[in-house]
């Protein structure tokens, strides 16, 4: 069986000023339909530039990014990303920020009333029905991460890319929204890739976690499996053996094998 999602042996260079920078080199990964994977490392290491290259954001520049075996080398709907900030329109409100998404995708196949109840079904999907009227600037940053979840699952992508999704929030709502994404990955299985700094968020929501070495030309130093059954919920999970050995397996890494040494720019 080919896998569903390939990182054929990928490098990434960014040249700036006559002046060449290695990112990434050497990236090999295959992914699985269904399977969550969290992407971890420290800060400036490549993370965001990976899941560009996932996203067709950013080009590699060598190697390849296969999609069913199909090379992506540009945007499509069928890899939704959020960001860590929301990139919600700020003069749409929830509603139509989601619409436009939706339009996008199923202007052809789906009729306006179809549309509008696939709106409203991934609103209450992440809890926000009732706030569908406001903009942006009307609701909190976890609001807003969260329509930024449904307008991505709006699309109904194959594969879901999250940049660090909860990174700007406080640890209740991050809380509250891992679990959310954990209940609709069950629920719908969809394919989901998601980078973090947060050890923890990491082993909770993750089926493989990804380590990455330091940068410049940053690779992947371990892949670690997460055995751990599902549903999975964090107050059990806290003093389980399995998920205290995932943890340890990835703040040794982080912290003893591959510390974090400012760059000297
Ligand atoms: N468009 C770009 N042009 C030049 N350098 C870039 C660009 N995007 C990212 N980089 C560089 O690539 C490195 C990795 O960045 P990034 O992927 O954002 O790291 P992370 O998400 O792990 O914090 C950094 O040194 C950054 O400066
Ligand atoms: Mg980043």
């Amino acid at each position: 069986m080919t896998a569903y999602l390939k990182l054929d042996h990928i490098d990434k260079s960014f040249a700036r000023g006559g002046q060449v920078s290695e990112v990434l080199s050497d990236i090999r990964l295959t992914i699985d339909k269904g399977e969550f994977v969290s992407i971890i490392g420290h800060s400036g290491c490549g993370k965001s530039t990976l899941l560009n290259l996932i996203a067709g954001l950013t080009k590699v520049s060598a190697g390849a990014v296969l999609l069913q075996d199909k090379e992506v080398d540009s945007p499509g709907p069928e890899r939704a990303v959020v960001f860590q900030n929301h990139s919600l329109l700020p003069w749409l409100t929830v509603y139509e920020n989601i619409s436009l998404a939706v339009s996008k995708v199923f202007g052809r196949s789906k009729s306006k009333a179809e549309r509008h109840e696939w709106i409203m079904r991934n609103l209450d999907l992440v809890q926000m029905a009732h706030a569908r009227y406001k903009r942006p600037a009307e609701i909190s940053g976890g609001m807003k991460q969260r329509v930024g979840i449904a307008r991505a699952l709006a699309m109904e992508p194959k594969i879901l890319l999250l940049d660090e999704p909860f990174g700007a929030l406080d640890a209740l709502t991050r809380a509250h929204l891992q679990d959310a994404v954990m209940d609709i990955h069950s629920r719908l299985g969809s394919t989901t890739i998601m980078i973090t700094h947060d050890v923890d968020e990491a082993v909770l929501l993750s089926d493989r976690i990804v380590m990455m070495t330091n940068g410049p030309a940053a690779t992947i130093g371990e892949v670690l499996a997460v055995p751990l059954t599902r549903p999975r919920r964090r107050v059990e999970l806290a003093s389980d053996r399995t998920f205290l050995r995932c943890r340890e397996a990835v703040l040794k890494f982080l912290y003893e094998r591959h510390r974090f040494v400012e760059a000297a720019e």
